[in-house]
């Protein structure tokens, strides 16, 4: 009952949402991810299968500057073997080293690296937090507050969004996009069908791709999430418990006068 109304209010505001939302904003998709809701979880197969797609694909163009490689391994992440990790660091690029200032192989306790120049795109760390799915209506933040910001939402739409259509202008090509704000991006589609070899057998469609590396993305922007989820209903049900103590106290210092009428 609670989840038919909870989905009659989101289909409200998605609806009023969609009739108001500015015209400029590109076109967004509700997607469902494991993580999604008060007791969301992230999906440990999905997470392993969206650090391959950004490994084999969107490591080419795209940094993460400001996830550290060893928390590949941690619980409630991918949870990579440790030694993995180890050998996967040493085989991206070197860095300098900050003591020394010499360069060195990078090892787990460094980040991953960064992209520039030309071609590269922006640093994807904290990007499904950096962009909002979701708009509307009239900016109130409802919509929002139902649906999430809609950043994964976001990156899945993009991914999975080109026209097909390209054009060249001042010497570069753009992609005609649905998602992208203006219609053009000057990302090449990174996807195509069995873009990367998935070991759990899951099939690797241009959507599901999008799907897996888009939680991935939320993990990478978020990784306590799931923490912060438990100790906020931790502290729903301090309050509740608090609150019901504080209503029985009221109603016996207050016994004895009523009880005169
Ligand atoms: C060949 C290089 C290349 C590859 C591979 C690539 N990208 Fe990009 N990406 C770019 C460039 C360049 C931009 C900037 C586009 C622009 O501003 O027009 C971009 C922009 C983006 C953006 C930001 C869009 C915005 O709202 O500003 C996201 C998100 C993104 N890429 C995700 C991905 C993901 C996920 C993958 C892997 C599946 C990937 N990219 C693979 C080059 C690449």
């Amino acid at each position: 009952m609670k989840k038919l109304i909870l989905s009659a209010i989101s289909a409200l505001v998605i609806g009023t949402g969609a009739a108001f939302a500015a015209g400029s904003e590109g076109h967004v998709e509700d997607h469902a991810f494991s993580f999604e809701g008060p007791f969301g979880k992230f999906d440990q197969e999905q997470l392993r299968r969206g650090f391959q797609v950004y490994r084999e694909v969107c490591s080419a163009c795209h940094g993460m500057k400001f996830v550290p490689l060893r928390s590949l391994a941690d619980e409630g992440g991918p949870e990579m073997n440790a030694d993995w990790v180890r050998a996967y660091a040493a085989e991206l690029d070197s860095v300098i080293d900050h003591d020394t200032g010499e360069e060195r192989p990078r090892q787990e306790t460094d980040h991953f690296p960064s992209r520039s120049g030309d071609g590269m795109g922006p640093d994807l760390s904290l990007m499904a937090k950096s962009r909002a799915g979701f708009h509307g209506p009239y900016g109130t933040g409802i919509s929002q507050l139902v649906n999430g910001i809609g950043g994964p939402e976001y990156i899945v739409s993009l991914l999975t969004g080109y026209t097909g259509e390209e054009k060249e202008e001042a010497g570069s090509v753009f992609y005609g996009n649905h998602t992208f704000a203006g219609g053009w991006i000057q990302m090449t589609p990174p996807l195509s069908e069995g873009s990367v070899e998935y070991e759990d057998g899951h099939e690797a469609t241009v959507e599901h791709m999008a799907e897996d590396v888009a939680a991935f993305l939320m993990w990478t922007a978020e990784p306590k999430m799931m923490a912060r989820k438990q100790w906020g209903f931790v502290a729903v049900l301090l309050l509740a418990l608090l609150s019901t103590l504080l209503y029985l106290t009221n109603k016996r210092i207050w016994a004895p006068y009523k009880d005169h009428h």
